[in-house]
């Protein structure tokens, strides 16, 4: 049965804004994204918000629901009280261009900034065999479909400016990780994630995996294990002796 739901949305742009009051319609099996069309039909029809698949799969309307992380396509209106105000905000971490919609390209910066796959010269593509494992291990990362919350939530940058030119937060943490693990890959990330990347910021809080709509174990398969892979490379007596004897 239909009911009339309570909205607090954030309006503005420019580093202005405020929180705005709204009564509106819902219906039985909608998500916040359908509320959010319907106050954009109904009150307020320059209400912007970024969106494009509703099947949560593009990535694109990440927001703050009640102040979590969360897709407003797969966030269901039943997982609330009909009485509740649900408040819906941009995500913090990035810069707001209007309203809901933010302006996420520090995560293309960072995206730019590691370097790509490189397989050793001579193999050709139809040449790689790799272990089930090895597949199995990338494929999990590669369900990233890139909506940046994990990014938004971690501590390291969401209130911390400061921190962004130096941390590339676990989404690409976790895609230098998928490359250093990949055995046909040899370019040596490890240095480079501690140095240029800022792995060592993390704390492994893992509040970057508990937002992750595709329910990746980005702090147990991929950061932890990044840091190992630093920390051995650190300890192991042959680089510590070379790096003596080169580094004087
Ligand atoms: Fe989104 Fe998960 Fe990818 Fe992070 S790892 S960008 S939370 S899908
Ligand atoms: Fe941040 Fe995730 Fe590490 S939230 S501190 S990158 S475990
Ligand atoms: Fe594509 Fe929500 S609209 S993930």
């Amino acid at each position: 049965m239909g009911y009339k739901a309570k909205f607090r949305v954030w309006r503005g742009e420019g580093g202005e804004g405020r929180l705005e009051d709204f009564t509106v319609e819902v219906n039985e099996g909608e998500v916040v994204l359908d509320i959010i069309h319907r106050l954009q039909a109904t009150q307020a029809p320059d209400l912007a918000v970024r969106w494009n698949c509703k099947a949560g799969k593009c990535g694109s309307c990440s927001m703050e629901i009640n102040g979590k992380p969360r897709l407003g396509c797969m966030t269901r209106m039943s997982t609330f009280a009909e009485d509740e105000t649900i408040t819906v905000t941009p995500m913090r971490t990035f810069p707001v261009i209007k309203d809901l919609v933010t302006d996420v390209s520090f995560n293309y910066q960072k995206a730019r900034e590691i370097p790509s796959f490189t397989p050793p010269a001579g193999v050709q593509p139809g040449e790689y065999r790799m272990q089930q494992i090895d597949v199995e291990r990338s494929q999990e990362f590669r369900k990233c479909i890139e909506c940046f919350m994990c990014n938004n939530v971690c501590h390291v940058i969401r209130d911390h400016e400061e921190n962004k030119p130096a941390f590339a937060g676990p989404r690409f943490l976790m895609r230098i990780a998928e490359l250093d693990m990949h055995p046909y890959d040899v370019v040596d990330r490890k240095d480079s994630a501690q140095e240029d990347h800022g792995l060592g910021y993390c704390n492994i809080t893992k509040c970057c995996t508990e937002v992750c709509p595709e329910h990746i174990k980005i702090t147990d398969n991929a950061l932890i294990p990044m840091k190992e892979r630093v920390v051995d490379r650190k300890y192991d007596p042959l680089v510590w002796l070379g790096d003596k004897i080169f580094k004087r």
